[in-house]
This record gives structure tokens, sequence and C-alpha cells, in this order.
């Protein structure tokens, strides 16, 4: 059986990326690909146990190479588990964030030394990028009022300083610069049907669906 493709979603708080997770995995099932939507940190029940420790409590909490630390290990956990036996079996896998996150969040946003974080990636994980990463794309603040209106509980991520959200912004930008082959920027400030349409467009031109 032919390996399943693997799909993120990236981009900062209020982007769009768990409504696009959401709404692409349905489509696929739609056209009877099988297919699974997940998120990180989490997406198996000790990597779920860990984002618990992530997302909740003071902000600074962590310094930043334990905080990366953390992620690596939900992370592996989450690949062990959920996304390496699914890719096997023939099923697409659909990421609401991945490593590209630790690297915009600790690296660009909290300042550990990005060479790091991609040696803890193969280190934990090994050589598994996703086959097309999806970087939504929104002004800091149109993110964060997103966020607002959702109501709900703030997480322990969305609290963070205004400059970090920037530096996270640009720290993406940067990563798709740097990843032009697996990496497409898409402008998350439009309606979610527009959004999903162009993800569409583009899923089935990279993977011919
Ligand atoms: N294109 C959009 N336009 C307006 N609101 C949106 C759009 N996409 C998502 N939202 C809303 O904004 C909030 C944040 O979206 P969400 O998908 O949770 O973002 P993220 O997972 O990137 O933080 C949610 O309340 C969601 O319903
Ligand atoms: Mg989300």
């Amino acid at each position: 059986m032919a390996r399943g493709h693997f799909i993120s979603f990236e981009g900062g708080e209020g982007a769009g990326k768990s409504t696009q997770t959401e709404r692409l995995a349905n489509a696929l099932e739609d056209r009877s690909i099988p297919c699974l939507a997940t998120r990180e940190p989490g997406g198996s029940p000790g990597a779920e146990s860990i984002r618990e420790l992530l997302v909740r409590g003071e902000v600074g909490r962590w310094d930043p190479m334990s905080e990366a630390l953390l992620h690596f290990a939900a992370r592996r956990d989450h690949v062990m588990t959920v996304i390496e036996p699914a890719l096997d079996e023939g099923t697409w896998v659909v990421c609401d964030r991945y490593t590209d996150s630790t690297i915009a969040y600790q690296g660009y946003g909290q300042g550990l030394e990005i060479s790091i974080i991609e040696d803890l990636h193969r280190q934990t994980v090994g050589n598994l990028w996703p086959d097309a990463t999806i970087i939504l794309d929104i002004a800091v603040f149109q993110g964060l009022d997103r966020i607002v209106s959702r109501g709900g509980e703030t997480h322990r991520y969305e609290k963070m300083e205004i400059d970090f959200h920037m530096r996270l912004r640009e720290g993406f930008l940067k990563i798709a610069r740097q990843n032009s082959k697996r990496c497409v920027v898409v402008d998350a400030a439009r309606s979610s049907d527009a959004v999903h349409d162009s993800i569409m467009t583009l899923i089935a031109q990279r993977f011919g669906m």
C-alpha cells in the first residue's frame, strides 16, 4: 500500500490552523481519502499529558531549552505511536503544528539556537518532515483579536508579549523562504471559505487528487 501523505499547518495564534486542519481533513474524507487530523503539542495520550505542562501555568515557567525538550518528548511519542503507523497504513495525516512551530516559538521567539532545534529533531524523530506545510499568515493583532472573540480560556502561549508574536510571524516567513519546496504561505486574513479554497487548490496541485 502507498504511504500516506503528511501535511502540517503552521502559523501564529488565531491564524486558523485548527479550523483549517479540520476543514482539510473533512474534505479529504469526502473524497474517500483515509485521513487523520491531529495536533501538537499532543495527538497521543502521552503527548497530551506533556501538552498540559506547556499550555498551562506561568508564561515564564520553562527556560527555552527545557521547553524545546518537552516539545520533542511529546513529538517523539506522537510520531512513534500515531503519525508513523498511520502513514504506514496509507492514511494521510493532517497535523495542527509540527517542528516548524518549535523553530518559530523556541527559536525565533525565545532565542534558542535554530541548529540545536534541528539537532533535537534529528535525534528524536529522525528525518520525518511533512510532505507539505501550509503556513497561515496573518497580522499579529488580527490573529490575537480572533482569539479574544473566540472566548474561553487563553493558554500560555497566547499570553506572551506582542514582540514575541511579531518574532513568530517573521520566523514562520523565514522558515517558508528557507524551505520553499515544502512550505507554502497562505494569506489567512481572508474568510475561512477563501482560505480553505486556496488550500484545496494547492493540495490538489501538489498531490494530484
Ligand atoms: N478565516 C477566518 N476568519 C474569521 N475567523 C476565523 C477564521 N478562521 C478561524 N476563525 C476563528 O478564529 C478563532 C481562531 O481560529 P483557530 O482555527 O482556533 O486558530 P489557531 O488554531 O491558528 O489558533 C476561532 O474562533 C475561529 O472560529
Ligand atoms: Mg489552534
